[in-house]
């Protein structure tokens, strides 16, 4: 133990040993297939589904293929660091626990934070875009949702007939939250079933868009493939392929969710680096797929739209594969927010069991064994800030939170590399130090195409947290309690 002051660092073993513990209540139902498939689930959402459109009507034009690479290649860096924690440290609390073991106590009460912005600010975020995807839906259908009960206040609507409105609450919002928040207290192993079903339909959607579509591609709407640059930084050009790549890079997070399910993997030494590397590889190569398939069927400067996907199906002339794709969207959505609620449970159970937050966020239930309590208490709140908060400022705060995360990822491998050179390691970062500093270099890049307005946000955000820490966290740790 280096001290036990709030550097205090949690040995490896000790981790490993008290996990053990925590083994006897979760329940081990997690295969290779399924964790790929969380993987999955959580990546492929509002990402691609919304904001490729944006990214590439505001910021990037068709170089939003480049954008996608970008953002692809630093998940790649960070995702063989994740691999390598995850199969050493194989319990449940991904970044939170790995932080623990290296930078210690404090840095890992900031990490848990944090993630709070990655995890369940992020499945806020999605739940609104879900909302607009049934709106819209339904609409087709002939069923109208008034828009101020589907909108947070604040948010302006415009209406077919050119008038607006703002909205009241997000009422559909509330209710996937509520549902999925409902399911996961219900049990992983029925949450997993029903993920890998919405995962396969959201999936074979997404391919179909490529394969339908690549046939109707304008080349002429690839040109220029790199619009001008407007004179202002991120507005086309160069530096708006690394604006779109940090805007697109909220369509890859989730990859790293799958490292929060450990505990429950059957074999995680081994399904902990195929879940992460292989939805990461398979959700790469598809929006890339997309991204150029969508750019050549509709000119990039028409996409600044909610529902892009749609879009470009209406450039094809399928009409009743526009509403297979809304379905797909709504379906994908669906997954990331369940994936999302469940990895932020799990998160807050590694911190209270570390008596950093109250016990009563790792409470299992003697018979559903599962954090019931705290996904309660986290639907709740995701619920009502999915209700009651405009989105755009949320998205960016998502990115910028998990970008600082994956930071710290790569930085713990080249720690750890040092500090115990000899724990097992059963999947080792290849061309360590270079990939997990290459890992630092390029989330810090992706940070740096955030506007300023965001990087503050995450300063008062990780202050806040700090002063919860001082009042509550840094009393009622275990590790300064054995170590006292
Ligand atoms: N990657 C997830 C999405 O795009 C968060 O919705």
């Amino acid at each position: 133990m280096a001290s036990n002051g709030f550097m205090a660092r949690k040995p490896i073993a000790s981790i490993l040993e008290s996990a053990e513990g925590g083994q006897r209540q979760l329940a081990k139902t997690l295969g290779a297939f399924s964790i790929t498939s969380m993987g999955i689930g959580a990546i492929i959402g509002a990402g691609i589904f919304v904001l490729t459109g944006t990214a590439a009507a505001q910021y990037a034009g068709p170089g939003i293929i480049l954008s996608f690479i970008l953002a692809g290649v630093a998940c790649a860096f960070v995702g063989l660091c994740y691999s390598e924690l995850a199969a050493m440290i194989p319990v449940c609390g991904s970044t939170y626990t790995y932080t623990y073991a290296t930078l210690g106590e404090l840095f890992a009460w900031i990490i848990g934070w944090d993630l709070i912005l990655e995890y369940a600010m992020g499945a806020a975020t999605v739940a609104v875009g879900w909302s607009g995807y049934v709106v819209s839906l339904l609409h087709n259908v002939g069923v109208h949702i008034p828009p101020q009960l589907a909108a947070a206040p604040a948010t302006v609507v415009k209406l077919a007939d050119g008038t607006t409105v703002e909205g009241v609450v997000n009422l559909p919002a509330i209710l996937i939250v509520a549902v999925l928040t409902l399911m996961l207290i219900f049990g992983t192993r029925e949450s997993a079933r029903v993920n890998n079903i919405m995962v396969t339909i959201k999936v074979i959607v997404v391919i179909a868009f490529i394969a339908l579509g690549v046939f109707f591609i304008k080349e002429a709407n690839w040109h220029p493939f790199i619009p001008k640059n407007s004179g202002e930084f991120g507005k086309f050009g160069w530096s708006g392929i690394l604006r779109g790549s940090a805007v697109v890079f909220f369509a890859f997070i989730g990859f790293d969710a799958v490292s929060t399910a450990a505990q429950e993997a059957k074999r995680p030494q081994r399904d902990m680096p195929i879940g992460i590397l292989g939805s990461l590889v398979i959700c790469t190569l598809l929006y890339i797929a997309v991204a150029g398939v969508l750019t050549g069927l509709v000119p990039y400067t028409e996409l600044d739209v909610p529902d892009p996907i749609a879009k470009g199906v209406d450039a094809i002339g399928v009409t009743w594969f526009s509403i297979l794709i809304k379905l797909g969207a709504l379906t994908g959505l669906t997954t990331v927010i369940l994936v999302l609620l469940y990895g932020q449970s799990r998160i807050f159970f590694a911190m209270a069991r570390d008596g950093l937050l109250p016990g009563v966020f790792a409470r299992v239930h003697p018979r559903l064994r599962t954090p019931y309590l705290s996904q309660l208490m986290i639907g709740t709140i995701v619920a009502i800030v999915a209700a009651f908060t405009p989105i755009n400022v949320l998205g960016e705060m998502v990115s910028i939170g998990t970008l600082f995360a994956f930071v710290l990822v790569c930085g713990a491998v080249l720690y750890l590399r040092r500090s115990d050179p000899h724990v097992a390691r059963p999947f080792r970062a290849p061309g360590s130090p270079a990939i997990p500093l290459l890992g630092v270099l390029f989330c810090l890049l992706l940070m740096a195409g955030l506007p300023l307005v965001t990087w503050g946000r995450l300063i008062v955000w990780l202050v806040i947290g700090l002063a919860i820490y001082f009042v509550y966290g840094r009393h009622h740790s275990t590790l300064r309690q054995v170590t006292a």
